[in-house]
């Protein structure tokens, strides 16, 4: 079964993914980092991918469409939770006509107010080894270095410059927002406060699951 994360950019879908991934057992698929990883590599995905993301614009769907299929091939009998995807309602549709594959089971919708996200995504860092989540002030890294994997560097996001962030958050307002509604209809939809730190938060997650079953 899938659970679907989503949220506006810096709501904490990537940390919160981390932790239901270590203390849940699902398996976190992250549309966000499944492009990264491309554009590090320099596949054909990620050089499509590049442009549009430097820019806080969606990459087309007929890309992620190919990408979904390959993740949610792998063992169709595992938990699986989805942060960044589905985006839009295209992609809703697209993600339900998998469902021979997996069915969506719930979708968490993680809310924060808008200065409380520019200043989540304004500060944060990420491991550059292994691409873990950090922030300057709210989760500071270990001066021992980065808990997954021991980096001790650590960089700022491309698209978290605050012109950036700006369009993507208009971006989620304008795509990602109006396919709440097609999880509402379906009675899918739990929608999750996704203020205070990270416990918090992951409690309000953790009941929000039990309630799915
Ligand atoms: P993606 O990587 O998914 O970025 P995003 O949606 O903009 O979300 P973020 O990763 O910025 O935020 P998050 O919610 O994961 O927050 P995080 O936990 O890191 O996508 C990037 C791009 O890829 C898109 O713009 C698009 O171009 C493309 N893309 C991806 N999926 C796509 C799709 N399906 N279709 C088309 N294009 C797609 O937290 C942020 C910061 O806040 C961190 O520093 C963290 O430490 C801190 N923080 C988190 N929780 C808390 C808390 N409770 N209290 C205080 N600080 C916190
Ligand atoms: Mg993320």
């Amino acid at each position: 079964m899938i659970v679907v994360l989503t949220g506006a950019p810096g709501a904490g879908k990537g940390t919160q993914g981390e932790l239901i991934s270590e203390r849940l057992g699902y398996r976190k698929v992250s549309t966000g980092d499944v492009l990264r990883k491309h554009i590090k590599q320099g596949t054909e995905v990620g050089k499509t991918a590049e442009g549009f993301i430097s820019q806080g614009l969606l990459v087309p769907d007929d890309v992620l469409l190919k990408l979904i299929q390959v993740e949610l091939s792998e063992d169709l009998n595992e938990n699986i939770l989805l942060d960044g995807y589905p985006r839009n309602p295209a992609q809703a549709q697209a993600l339900s006509s998998l469902k021979e594959l997996h069915e969506v089971a719930a979708v968490l919708h993680l809310e924060v107010d808008k200065q409380e996200l520019v200043e989540r995504l304004s500060g944060r860092l990420l491991c550059k080894n292994c691409g873990r989540s950090y922030h300057k002030k709210f989760d500071p890294p270990a001066a021992s270095g980065c808990e997954s994997c021991g980096g001790t560097e650590f960089v700022h996001r491309d698209d978290d410059d605050l012109d950036k962030i700006s369009v993507r958050l208009d971006v989620y307002n304008q795509e990602t927002a109006p396919m709440l509604s097609f999880y509402k209809d379906q009675g899918l939809y739990q929608r999750i406060d996704g203020s205070g730190d990270n416990e918090e938060v992951f409690t309000k997650i953790e009941a929000a699951l039990q309630k799915t079953g």
